[in-house]
């Protein structure tokens, strides 16, 4: 189906002025198959019929907002649970203890997914405490799961996956633990859900939480950024990291060559921590 130069440019630029992603011209071909629910719901055929539409002033204050149903149609938003298992593996055998004896005093850890879709990484996060009651006994655990997609926190809160989700990265005893098969599918149990808050954010912005996180993970969020705006990604995750904290990043992902404000953990792939220079200066910002 032919778009028309304009029309894409028109697309391109309102999804990298919502969420900072950058659609390049390799995923032109997805434009198409990803708005076609949206071409269906307003009986057209083409992206040039719907940037018309979008340029024709709204019907109402209540008119649905087509500008966010098309960002939400274009942004990728695959996950599932324990998503890159041996990085995931980590944090119950390394970084959480190693978390818990830098706060052994408070017994109080925050942990940000940024970028959690439709929420099946903050729930893995949740589950890794869960399935440990003793180590995690008389702790207050805070997971907070954001994305700019209001359409993936939604899916996030209600807590309900479909059978194949469910089973996407969880074994049968896992999954039978943590959730409960109804006739819409499978819902989180109530333990887990009050592990996690979700929220509607946009990462370039301020972080979203009261005092910066004791650890953050940001994965498989950065890749669609173009450099410019990775490098502002970094610097707001930067401010969200504890000087003593850490950042996650997804399989693959580093922040070497993209920012000085980080420095990875070696020899643990995937885990970055605050680069001194940048860890003082938010230590100084708290004081
Ligand atoms: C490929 S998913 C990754 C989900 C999960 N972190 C994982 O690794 O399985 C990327 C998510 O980032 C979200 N995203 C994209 N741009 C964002 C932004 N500027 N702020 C917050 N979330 C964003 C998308 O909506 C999508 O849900």
């Amino acid at each position: 189906m032919h778009t028309s130069e304009a029309s894409f440019q028109i697309i391109a630029e309102l999804l990298a002025a919502r969420t900072g992603q950058h659609l390049t011209e390799s995923r032109r071909w997805r434009v198409n198959s990803a708005l076609a629910g949206l071409f269906r719901e307003h009986g057209i055929s083409n992206v040039d019929q719907l940037v018309c539409l979008l340029a024709a002033p709204p019907r109402g204050p209540e008119s649905p907002d087509l500008a966010q149903d098309v960002v939400e149609a274009l942004l990728n938003n695959e996950t599932y649970f324990f998503r890159d298992r041996p990085t995931f593996d980590q944090l119950p055998e390394e970084i959480l203890p190693e978390l818990a004896r830098r706060r052994r005093e408070v017994r109080r850890l925050s942990i940000w997914s940024a970028g959690c879709s439709t929420g099946q990484e903050a729930y893995s996060l949740a589950m890794l405490f869960l399935d440990q009651p003793e180590r995690w006994h008389g702790w207050t655990i805070d997971i907070l799961g954001t994305d700019v997609s209001h359409r993936a926190i939604n899916a996030a809160r209600s807590g309900l996956y479909s059978q194949f989700e469910v089973q996407r990265g969880l074994g049968v005893a896992q999954m039978l633990r943590h959730f409960e098969e109804t006739e819409r599918g499978w819902q989180v149990r109530d333990e887990l859900r009050a592990m996690v808050r979700f929220r509607q954010h946009n990462l370039l912005g301020p972080h979203p939480g009261r005092m910066p996180f004791d650890l953050v993970l940001c994965r498989n969020v950065l890749l669609y950024f173009d450099r410019t705006t990775r490098a502002l990604a970094f610097e707001r995750l930067a401010s969200a990291v504890l000087p003593d904290g850490l950042l996650m990043l997804g399989a693959g992902e580093t922040t070497v060559g993209h920012t000085e404000r980080f420095v990875p953990s070696a020899p643990r792939a995937s885990f970055f921590e605050p680069a001194p220079a940048s860890a003082e200066a938010l230590r100084r910002r708290q004081a």
